[in-house]
C-alpha cells in the first residue's frame, strides 16, 4: 500500500518547526476542529512598528497532517506582516506540503485558522480592530465555541456546558455547569476571560459555577 502522505509532510511531522509555547505571547489562540475534536495552540510575538511577525510557535494536539501544517504555517508566517499573514490560506500550506490527501483537509484548515485567531487575538488587544460591531451574546457564545472542556476534548457550547451568558453594560456574566471546586474549574474560567476580554467594548468579564 502507498504511505498516503508527501515526503514533505513526513519530514514536518518527524522535524516540526517552531513547536513550544511563547510566555506572554503578544498574541495566541486555541482552535478546535469540529471535525475530529483535535485542538491546536498558536502563539505570536510582533515588532510594534513594522507589525511583522518576529516569533511564531504552536502546540498541537492533532494528526500528522496538523503537526505537519502547523510546522510549515509558522514558517510561512515569520516574518510576514499580519496582513500578509492574515491572508495564507490552507491550500498554500497543502500546496507547500506537497498535498495532503482530502480526507484531511480539516486538519491544515484548523492549523491555518489558529494563524488568523492568534492574530486576531493580537489585533483586539492592540485596538487595531476595524470594524467594531457592538458585542451580542451570540458573540460571546461563538467565542465559547473557541474553548475547550478538558473533560471530552470537545468545546464549552457542543458539551452544553453554558448555563447561561448575561450582557449589560459593558459586563459580561458566564455561568458554567460545573461546580466550583471541580480539576478543571480555574483553568476554564482564565480561558473563557482570556477569549471575552479582548472584545472592545466590554470592561468586566465574570464567570459562576454552579453549585
Ligand atoms: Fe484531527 Fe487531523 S484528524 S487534526
Amino acid at each position: 500500500m502507498k504511505f498516503p502522505y508527501s515526503e514533505t509532510v513526513l519530514e514536518h511531522f518527524r522535524r516540526p518547526r517552531n513547536v513550544g509555547k511563547i510566555e506572554d505571547a503578544d498574541g495566541k489562540a486555541i482552535e478546535g476542529s469540529p471535525a475530529c475534536g483535535d485542538m491546536v495552540s498558536v502563539y505570536i510575538n510582533v515588532e510594534p512598528e513594522t507589525k511583522k511577525i518576529s516569533d511564531i510557535k504552536f502546540e498541537s494536539y492533532g494528526c500528522a497532517s496538523n503537526i505537519a501544517t502547523g510546522s510549515i504555517i509558522t514558517e510561512l508566517a515569520k516574518g510576514k506582516t499580519l496582513d500578509e499573514a492574515k491572508k495564507i490560506t490552507w491550500k498554500q500550506a497543502s500546496d507547500a506540503l506537497g498535498g495532503l490527501p482530502k480526507i484531511k483537509a480539516h486538519c491544515s484548515v484548523l492549523a491555518v485558522e489558529g494563524l488568523r485567531s492568534a492574530i486576531q487575538n493580537y489585533e483586539e488587544r492592540h485596538g487595531l480592530v476595524k470594524e467594531q460591531k457592538k458585542t451580542t451574546v451570540d458573540i460571546v457564545r461563538r467565542r465559547l465555541k473557541k474553548v475547550m472542556n478538558p473533560i471530552t476534548g470537545l468545546d464549552l457550547v457542543r458539551t452544553k456546558m453554558i448555563k447561561d451568558i448575561e450582557l449589560k453594560n459593558g459586563t459580561v456574566k458566564v455561568v458554567v455547569d460545573l461546580p466550583p471546586e471541580h480539576q478543571f474549574a480555574r483553568s476554564m474560567k482564565e480561558e473563557i476571560i482570556e477569549k471575552i476580554e479582548p472584545l472592545w467594548d466590554i470592561t468586566e468579564v465574570s464567570v459562576e459555577f454552579t453549585e
